[in-house]
């Protein structure tokens, strides 16, 4: 079959991505072989890749190269087969979901990273959603308990999860403030934000406004700063945010805060969001009840994928990339 492929970590995906052949991955009795017909990239493809910061290593990705030869995790297909100890999935199901080696022709799923594809999505579409879409349901449903008439404040909404925070948080019934760059500003209106706020030009956390519940996906700003955006019984969630640290990269900042939250009256927390598939039946209920739509910005051939991971890098990304494959 087609695959990206990987042989060492490395930071810039022209150097280290490149296309093979290579044979079809073996199920194991409690897998799911998909025929995958598209990925996503997200920022953990880059963190993946790169194999930084240096934890994320030890979380399972392989010590000194990839354990996994291809970076790709979100993925939409079909099923070609089950193994003997799955039960509730069949052949011939449109599913999409969370596997390892994603940027491929096949891939091997477990059942509890699977679910049926939203009936309303195309397969790439429903690419777009796994990794990113249940980071911003949990960041929005679990850890920001966001709930209707809130005032929501979205810092990095122009993104792969900031797109879905925005629509999930408005699905839920808040007043969401989105602070992205003054180019994305028309995009992020246009799914839900009543307001925008250029990080270049504003200052969101000035002291003037503050929000029930801060979902913080991007920009690293300062604990004290965020917290002085958040109301007195506030709930800040960091959810990510990338610097260039090579040991912590930014780890620290979500330590600080989980540190200081039982002494301050604001809840101040983080959160590694949980790939399972109770999540993406709840995500895909809520994108066929029409409220969340994936916010395509490109579409690139599995040849492509470096392209890919090269424009998100850059910072240009509107939403998602898909793979087609
Ligand atoms: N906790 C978890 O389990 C989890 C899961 C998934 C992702 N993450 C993390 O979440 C972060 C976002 O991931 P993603 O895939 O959404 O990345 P992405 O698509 O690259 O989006 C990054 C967002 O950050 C914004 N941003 C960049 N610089 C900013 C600044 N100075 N101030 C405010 N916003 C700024 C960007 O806005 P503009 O493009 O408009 O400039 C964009 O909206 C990453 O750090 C990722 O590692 C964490």
């Amino acid at each position: 079959m087609k695959s990206i492929v990987q042989d060492r970590y490395g930071a810039a995906p022209e150097e280290v991505l490149r296309l093979a052949e290579t044979v079809t991955p073996a199920m194991g009795p409690d897998e799911v072989l998909v025929r995958v017909h598209a990925a996503s990239v997200d920022r953990g493809t880059w963190h993946a890749m790169a194999g930084l910061p240096y934890p994320v290593r030890t979380a399972g990705f392989g010590l000194r190269r990839p354990k996994i030869s291809n970076p790709g995790r979100s993925l939409a297909g079909t099923v070609e087969a089950v193994g003997a100890d799955v039960t509730g999935v069949d052949p011939g199901d449109e599913v999409f979901g969370i596997g390892g080696g994603a940027f491929a022709e096949y891939a091997c799923v477990r059942p509890g990273k699977l679910s049926l594809k939203p009936a309303n999505l195309s397969f790439g579409q429903a690419a777009a959603v796994p990794v990113s879409g249940l980071t911003a349901l949990q960041a929005v449903r679990d850890q920001g308990r966001v709930r209707a008439g809130q005032s929501v404040l979205i810092v990095g909404a122009s993104g792969g999860v900031g797109t879905f925070a925005v629509q999930i948080a408005k699905a839920y019934g808040a007043e969401v403030t989105a602070v992205c760059s003054a180019s994305k500003a028309d995009m992020v209106r246009a799914i839900g934000a009543e307001r925008c706020i250029d990080y270049v030009r504003e200052d969101f956390a000035d002291g003037r406004d503050r929000y029930d519940v801060i979902l913080d996906i991007g920009g690293n700003r300062r604990l004290s700063h965020l917290r002085r955006a958040l109301t007195p019984k506030g709930r800040l969630v960091i959810v990510g945010g990338e610097t260039d640290g090579r040991w912590l990269g930014g780890i620290d900042r979500q330590l600080r805060a989980h540190l200081l939250s039982p002494f301050v009256g604001q809840k101040l927390g983080t959160f590694i969001a949980s790939e399972n598939a109770a999540d993406l039946v709840a995500i895909r209920e809520i994108i066929e009840s029409g409220k969340v739509t994936p916010v395509i910005d490109r579409t690139y051939p599995l040849s492509e994928v470096a392209a890919a991971v090269r424009h998100l890098l850059d910072g240009r990304t509107r939403g998602k990339l898909v793979i087609t494959i």
